[in-house]
């Protein structure tokens, strides 16, 4: 396939397009805006012509979108504190940006992927959200997210775009920026610094390993049917306590640098997809948590050039912001 991947330099976009280069023989143009959080580095020795812009400019999609057949749409803000203190640029990628892409995916009749996440469907107690759950997204990243579902559904419906939706759970795993929690917490233990870890650390989160995430992404793409929606969860749950243990333990680190901090304001407490339909492609996770948390830290571990200038550049400025406290 001759994909365009948008949001290629970001943690999940390059390692799927690591994974079609590598597995598939595709041929990968990647447009990308390189925020903080999209970074040549993650497409290094990887044969892709990468296009930087944003998806909310109409002359770079146009660009990048040259000799494509169809679109994954990976580009968007991330990261759901940042989404408390600064929306804007959420609300321009989300909405603009997936506006922009769509009318581009139209006028050349291309199938396109959008991806997103189970944030959309809010939080549940017991039990796994279904494609059919209702959305009910708390914050100004999810609300943001779920529009753009409804834009790209929009399209389908209205337009016949060969269009489809891939929810998808927790990713972690190599390339991850350390705002999140795994990779965060995994350099914090190998530093020594304190392990912030929001209210009371029962939060429940639905761990997939990236690579499982990229490998149902390209079951949606080959094989999904247009206007369609699927969730792709990983195999396990946990509270962050647990998570944050398991890396203590993985990297040798000491509990007491556990470090109970303020609550993320409207937080989610617990997420859980249930993936049915997605299996019903033939999709299976592979990789439990257990084992992926071991590899992860064992890669952050062993590709320090990859994290050192994150943890010494503007990265630094925001840790102090978001926690009151200096990186050590
Ligand atoms: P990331 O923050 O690591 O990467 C996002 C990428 O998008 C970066 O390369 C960034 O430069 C790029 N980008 C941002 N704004 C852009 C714009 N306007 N135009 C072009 N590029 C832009 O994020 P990620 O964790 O890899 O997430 C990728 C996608 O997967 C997102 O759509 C996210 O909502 C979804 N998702 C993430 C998770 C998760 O746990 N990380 C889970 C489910 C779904
Ligand atoms: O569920 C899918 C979503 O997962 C994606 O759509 C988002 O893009 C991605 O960022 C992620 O959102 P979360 O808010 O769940 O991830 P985050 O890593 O920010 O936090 C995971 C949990 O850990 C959450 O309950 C908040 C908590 N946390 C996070 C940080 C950064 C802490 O306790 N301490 C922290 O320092």
């Amino acid at each position: 396939m001759r994909l365009l991947v948008c949001g290629g330099a970001g943690f999940i976009g390059s390692n799927f397009v690591r994974q079609r280069l590598a597995e598939h023989g595709d041929e990968v143009t990647v447009l990308d805006k390189l925020t903080y959080a999209g970074r040549r580095e993650n497409l290094e020795g990887l044969e892709v012509r990468l296009v930087a812009g944003g998806i909310e400019d109409a002359a770079a999609v146009a660009d990048a979108i040259e000799g494509c057949d169809a679109i994954v749409n990976f580009a968007a803000e991330t990261h759901v504190d940042r989404s408390i203190t600064e929306p804007d640029a959420f609300v321009t990628t989300h909405a603009l940006g997936t506006y922009v892409l769509l009318e581009a995916a139209r006028e050349r009749s291309l199938r396109y992927v959008q991806v997103s996440t189970d944030e959309v469907y809010g939080s549940i107690e017991d039990g796994s959200f279904t494609e059919q759950s209702p959305l009910n997204p708390s914050s100004p990243y999810s609300a943001t997210k779920a529009g753009a579902d409804l834009l790209v559904a929009s399209y389908r419906h209205t337009f016949g775009l060969e269009a489809l939706i891939c929810r998808g759970s927790n990713n972690y795993g190599p390339y991850q920026y350390p705002e999140k929690l795994i990779p965060l917490m995994i350099l914090n233990a190998l530093h020594g610094d304190k392990l912030p870890v929001y209210g009371d650390g029962m939060q429940v989160r639905n761990w997939i390993f990236v690579e499982d995430f990229a490998r149902g992404i390209g079951t949606v793409l080959e094989r999904g049917e247009p206007g369609e929606v699927y969730n792709v969860g990983g195999p396990d749950e946990a509270p962050n306590l647990d998570v944050v243990k398991g890396i203590i333990r993985y990297t040798g680190a000491d509990e007491s640098l556990i470090e109970y901090v303020t609550d993320r304001p409207g937080h989610d407490r617990r997420y859980s997809l249930g993936s049915e339909k997605v299996r019903g492609l033939g999709w299976e996770a592979r990789t439990r948590f257990a084992e992926g948390l071991e590899r992860t830290v064992s890669w952050y571990r062993d590709n320090r050039p990859w994290w050192e200038p994150i943890r010494s550049g503007d990265y630094r400025a925001y840790y102090e912001r978001q926690y009151g406290r200096a990186l050590g």
